[in-house]
């Protein structure tokens, strides 16, 4: 792989791969490492699929963070394979990049650095999965870390009942919508 790489270069990657990133979604997960290059911790991703987001993140990381941490991706890799997901992450050669925990998030807790700078949630979008996802994973996430939701909008209830629910104001500072990706800042 070659060191140096455009943005257009990184979307277009990012976008020749299988998901349901919109464009400017991709562009906010390749920007989500070097935005904590501040802060301790590591990036977490739940729910990855065949890697779209994750490979996202990880170029990101790799090309335009400073601290070029891995990506723990968080899934169970069953529906599809883990096969489909790996063979989008070596196509790409970043391997060395990313971390697969194959569980659901509710058993990865052990796996799962515990201090986190950003955590990107994309996994089941039930609201009491949702809801799971926030109490168990959160109070991982340093101050002024960054946690972002993908499907953040009325066709997944689920997902808007139990961040509305639960990352109130008075802890989790809205930063930016991108699409129906929300980033919220913990305070
Ligand atoms: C919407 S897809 C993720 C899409 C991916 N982020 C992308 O951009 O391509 C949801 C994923 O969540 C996974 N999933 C479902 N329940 C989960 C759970 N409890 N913990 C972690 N991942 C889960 C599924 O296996 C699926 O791959």
């Amino acid at each position: 792989m070659k060191s140096i790489k455009s943005i257009k270069e990184l979307l277009s990657i990012v976008d020749s791969i299988e998901g349901w990133l919109t464009a400017y979604e991709q562009l906010a997960l390749l920007h989500l490492p070097p935005s904590v290059d501040h802060l301790s911790g590591d990036i977490v991703e739940i729910g990855s699929f065949k890697g779209k987001s994750t490979i996202a993140l990880a170029l990101g990381s790799s090309f335009i963070s400073s601290k070029k941490r891995p990506i723990y991706a968080i899934d169970p890799f069953v529906v599809p394979p883990f096969q489909y997901f790996w063979d989008n992450v070596k196509q790409h050669g970043l391997e060395h990049a990313i971390i697969p925990i194959k569980k659901h998030s509710e058993h990865a807790l052990d796996d799962c650095p515990k201090s986190i700078a950003a955590i990107f949630i994309d996994g089941d979008h039930e609201y009491a999965a949702v809801k799971k996802d926030i109490i168990h994973y959160t109070p991982r996430v340093v101050q002024g870390g960054l946690v972002v939701f993908h499907d953040y909008c009325d066709y997944w209830p689920g997902v808007l009942h139990a961040v509305n629910e639960l990352c109130k104001p008075e802890h989790f500072e809205y930063v930016m919508i991108y699409d129906s990706l929300l980033v919220l800042r913990k305070l």
